[in-house]
């Protein structure tokens, strides 16, 4: 029989991930100190994930600096406590056989916000919030109005972005991820729709890839030879033509694979309130396999896809090289485990504590 697609290896640079089944990027808003340093919750629920079979586990959006978070409970790489309380879970999802990435964020206009369980909407600078930054003064709809960063600020959020990925590498990860989406920081440049800079960080296209660029090349440049570096987009801000293109994120992911990018995880979305998004199973497969054929470049599908056959079928097809799931690894953190069951694959990491789970018709 042959292997399915889905839990074959794959290598980028030193690192072979044992499947192509991957925990995608998701907050937790679980650092009750509001001091970014990860918590046992942190450990379990990605150490969790680990445990049930997956490729590799993405931490979630981890801010490079402190307003560059969210929330005040988002975990951060920005000081060396944090980064010994990574190593910790880092050495855990090690010791499953996962690898382990971390996605290094900055929030920009979308930060200093509630965390999702207790409402949504800004934190006033009196209650423990702060001002967040941005490319112009054009806020998201319900939050603050940025600060538009100065030259000197860009040059001190690339140079965040350089000592996080330093510190991420130093807590042993194997995976860097430049979150360049979801109407975040990197994103808001991007998008004219929330970037209207006349210098040269606004206007063309290049000017307003130039901060993610300037970004990737400082994480690669940190990575060395044998990190691979993944950035993840949003492929459309589903506001086309005056928002951003799938035509851009097609230009972009090939000058970001030229600046050091080793595979682009393509999601789309989140820099708009009210852009009209058709989903549905897999709504965002078509964009990551447009990415990868016209450019060339690894990708990772990610969106709605919850079924271990729609799973193999994107892998197989060669809609990208590897799959992406987060809601499906909260309902259940063995989903690989399970994917690798229902598709026939027969892997070897069952955890041997949890073996006589596999018994189901002979007394324990
Ligand atoms: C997310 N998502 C997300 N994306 C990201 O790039 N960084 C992040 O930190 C988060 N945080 C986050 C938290 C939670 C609780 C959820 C459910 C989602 C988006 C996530 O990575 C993924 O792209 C979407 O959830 C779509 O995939 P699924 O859930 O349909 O498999």
């Amino acid at each position: 029989m042959t292997s399915p697609a889905l839990f074959t290896p794959f290598t980028l640079r030193s690192v072979t991930f044992r499947n192509r089944l991957w925990v995608a990027p998701m907050c937790q808003y679980s650092v009750e100190k509001r001091d970014g340093v990860p918590t046992d919750w942190h450990l379990v629920h990605l150490g969790g994930t680990a445990r049930g079979g997956a490729g590799l586990v993405m931490a979630e959006a981890t801010g490079v600096t402190p307003e560059g978070r969210i929330s005040a409970w988002d975990t951060g790489i920005w000081n060396d406590e944090q980064r010994d309380a990574w190593s910790r879970i880092v050495a855990f999802i090690h010791g499953q056989g996962a690898a382990a990435g971390i996605q290094l964020a900055h929030a920009g206009r979308k930060g200093s916000t509630h965390r999702g369980l207790e409402g949504h909407g800004a934190i006033a600078t009196h209650d423990g919030g702060w001002e967040p930054l941005g490319p112009s003064t054009l806020p998201f709809p319900g939050l603050a109005t940025p600060a538009p960063m100065s030259h000197a600020q860009i040059a001190q959020a690339v140079a965040a972005f350089r000592s996080a990925a330093r510190r991420a590498l130093d807590a042993g990860f194997d995976v860097l991820e430049v979150h360049a989406a979801h109407g975040y920081l990197l994103h808001e440049f991007l998008s004219p729709l929330s970037n209207d800079r006349s210098d040269e960080y606004g206007g063309s296209l290049e000017n307003r890839a130039r901060f993610l660029l300037e970004v990737v090349r400082e994480v690669r440049d940190v990575a060395g030879a044998d990190v691979p570096v993944f950035v993840r987009l949003s492929a459309t801000d589903w506001k086309e033509p005056e928002g951003w293109t799938l035509e851009d994120t097609v230009a972009v992911s090939a000058w970001a694979r030229d600046a050091g990018a080793d595979l682009v995880d393509v999601s789309s979305g989140g820099n708009v309130a009210d852009a009209p998004i058709p989903v549905g199973p897999g709504y965002q497969v078509p964009f990551a396999a447009e990415v990868r054929e016209r450019v060339g470049v690894p990708t990772s599908a990610v969106g709605l896809v919850t079924e271990p056959h729609l799973a193999e079928h994107i892998v197989a097809s060669g809609q990208a090289d590897a799959v992406m799931a987060g809601r499906e690894f909260l309902r259940d953190p063995h989903f690989a485990l399970r994917a690798a069951h229902e598709l026939g694959a027969g892997v070897d990491y069952w955890p041997f504590q949890y073996e006589r789970g596999t018994f189901a018709h002979r007394p324990a």
